[in-house]
């Protein structure tokens, strides 16, 4: 199999558990074969695809997994950058060493794995690369500023790596989850020490988050849609797979002004 036929192979980062376990799953049912990566793999039951060990801040072991993969298969037709993790606080109580930790796993640790997968993408002429950004990389999201940034980061990356990659008839793709049930709310960074100065508005927008949290979509709804892009030909820049208010705010912020978008979300945070 060369990769031009629909059994594809396939890399998710972070398939150890949420999304990317359900993106693995997804994509074994459909055919493909797929390798999934976690910090611990040996932690894990079997889940019906091959785990292999990556921790996205250690390049070693980036190189080492992409290069397993290749040995074993020749090549690597996709690979879905899902692995990540949420950070929660007022900016003000962030230290730079906690925005320097979401910074290295969410935005260059994604590049470390970018940086591995390319030349044999680029050689074949034959790829796509999925970046699992969040819809948060739409706003600056009060007490979760970091988080956004990373995410925003993640798009403007996908951005240029699509242009540099058009040529090399590489495809690199954006995708922005809504709310979906999965470890995301336990694995936050969190503030060493809560300043008085934002204890309640900070308390209040996190029990928001939870409680939003707690109705959120199951991960398989999401795994279908990456399934539907891997199977595209030609697939979109961005793909939003969120619902309801979380939907509409992304359209509010293009189409309000600046100062009425930014009082609404101010107000949802009262
Ligand atoms: N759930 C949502 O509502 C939502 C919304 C928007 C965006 N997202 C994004 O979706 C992605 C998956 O999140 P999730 O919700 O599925 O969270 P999750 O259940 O906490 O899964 C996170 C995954 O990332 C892996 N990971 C964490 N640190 C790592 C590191 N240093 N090196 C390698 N892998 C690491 C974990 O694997 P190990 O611990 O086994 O290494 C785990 O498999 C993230 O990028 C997240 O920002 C999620």
């Amino acid at each position: 199999m060369n990769g031009t036929g629909t059994s594809k192979v396939v890399l998710v980062t972070g398939a150890s558990s949420g999304l990317g376990r359900a993106i693995a799953q997804r994509l074994v049912k459909a055919g493909h074969r797929v390798y999934g990566t976690s910090r611990r793999p040996e932690a894990h039951a079997d889940e019906g695809f091959i785990l292999l060990r990556m921790d996205l801040l250690d390049e070693a072991t980036v190189n080492a997994t992409v290069a397993q993969v290749l040995q074993n298969e020749g090549r690597i037709d996709v690979v879905v950058n899902n692995a990540g993790r949420g950070i929660q606080g007022a900016l003000e109580d962030l230290t730079p060493e906690q925005a320097m930790a979401i910074y290295d796993l969410n935005l260059v640790g994604l590049h470390r794995v970018c940086r591995a997968v390319l030349p044999g993408m680029r050689e074949r002429r034959r790829g796509l690369i999925i970046n699992i950004s969040s819809i948060a990389s739409n706003f600056g999201l009060p007490y979760r500023g970091l988080y956004s940034v990373t995410k925003a980061g993640v798009d403007r990356y996908t951005e240029a790596l699509r242009i540099e990659l058009a040529t090399f008839q590489v495809r690199v793709v954006s995708m922005q989850p809504g709310e979906f049930a999965t470890n995301v709310d336990s694995a936050r960074i969190k503030p060493e020490k809560v300043s008085d100065a934002y204890r309640a508005r900070y308390e209040r927008a996190m029990e928001l988050l939870g409680s939003s949290l707690h109705y959120s979509r199951d991960p398989n709804e999401f795994a279908e849609v990456v399934a539907k892009v891997i199977a595209k030909e030609r697939p979109r820049p961005l793909y939003r797979v969120a619902k309801g208010v979380q939907r509409l705010s992304v359209l509010l912020k293009f189409l309000l002004p600046g100062r009425l978008f930014e009082g609404l979300l101010a107000k949802h945070y009262e």
